[in-house]
């Protein structure tokens, strides 16, 4: 374990209590000069460490507290073999990897950030990125077809409905493509993003990004989102939320990829799906029509009986759906 773990674990275990330098350079017998280099690298890494003088080192709340060490500790299976770097602030962890793969970074490269500053959600809409959340991309590399590769974001949903469902009481359903709901209002997003190879028509790679609200922001949601957004702990969540929910995620995108033709994953994202049965507007390019949702099959395209009784058979790339409501109908 690298040094600057042995100390993130002093500072963990000392809670409010402050550290000076030379206790930790005494408990763990190094020098202070290591001591500092060990803290500016944590603090590299995302964590906030404060220093009070005549006293010395101490984290800041661990709710807020991003830790690169603290999520691989807590990966399980072949999530293990992932390389977790964590920011306090970035423009956008898909924008990250997407750079990082253009440059040869491999499978399981994962970024975590506590705020965006240009998050990007799909259609090329703002994703708001405030503190409270947690924003987390993994690049995939997969001998796989760019059709093949549409499992990747029905995957994805059905791992962050399992996370969030195995670190609090709530039960998580998606709303078709990949939006995470928790009593009727949305609580993720994950925008998969990829490069493909146009002559093999293989997925040369794929970004994951996932947005979760962990805590309600501070000062609460922005008035756009207000009606319609929720978070899975309100305004206080338990220790250490954040880094356990990252590796909840991880851990669980790692099984669910690891078995591509798995149809479970199918059925669990069908079952999920609270939109089969409900009427919908279908928006795309070329405007606005109503319809009611029959199915969604095992490549995540949505069947759909149009209001003049078509059956039509539509994949996320083509069109959105809107859920109306009663006053709608
Ligand atoms: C959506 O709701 O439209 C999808 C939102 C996806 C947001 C995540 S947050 C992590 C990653 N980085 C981004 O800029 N976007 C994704």
């Amino acid at each position: 374990m690298a040094t600057k773990d042995d100390v993130l674990k002093l500072l963990i275990n000392s809670g409010d209590t402050a550290l000076s330098g030379e206790e930790i350079a005494g408990k763990l017998g190094i020098s202070r000069t290591a001591v500092w280099k060990a803290i500016k690298s944590l603090r590299a890494d995302g964590c906030s460490i404060a220093a009070v003088t005549n006293k010395g080192y101490t984290l800041y709340s661990r709710n807020d507290t991003l830790s690169a060490a603290d999520i691989t500790d807590m990966l399980t299976g072949d999530a293990k073999e992932f390389c977790v770097t964590v920011f306090d602030e970035i423009d956008s962890t898909n924008s990250y990897l997407k750079s990082k793969a253009a440059s040869g970074a491999k499978s399981g490269t994962v970024a975590v950030a506590a705020r965006q500053t240009a998050g990007r959600g799909r259609y090329g809409r703002k994703f708001v990125s405030d503190n409270g959340g947690l924003y987390l991309s993994l690049l995939i590399r997969a001998d796989i077809t760019t059709e093949q590769s549409l499992f990747i974001t029905t995957a994805a949903a059905v791992a962050v409905s399992r996370a969030i469902e195995s670190v609090c009481d709530l039960e998580a359903g998606i709303k078709w493509v990949n939006d995470i709901f928790i009593n009727g209002k949305k609580v993720c997003g994950i925008l998969t993003e990829g490069a493909s190879d146009f002559e093999s028509g293989k997925l040369e790679y794929a970004v994951v990004g996932i947005g979760v609200n962990v805590t309600d922001p501070k000062g609460g949601f922005a008035p756009e989102i207000a009606d319609i957004a929720t978070s899975i702990y309100g305004t206080s969540a338990p220790e250490n939320a954040k880094n356990r929910l990252a590796a909840a995620i991880l851990n669980e995108l790692a099984r669910v990829l690891a078995s591509p033709n798995d149809k479970a994953i199918a059925s669990e994202y069908r079952n999920r799906s609270f939109v089969i049965g409900k009427q919908v507007d279908i928006i795309s390019g070329d405007g606005t029509i109503c319809a009611t949702v029959q199915d969604i099959d095992d490549s995540a395209a949505i069947i759909l009986k149009t209001d003049d009784g078509q059956i039509i058979r539509k994949n996320s790339g083509e069109i959105r759906i809107r859920i109306k409501t009663n006053e709608d109908c």
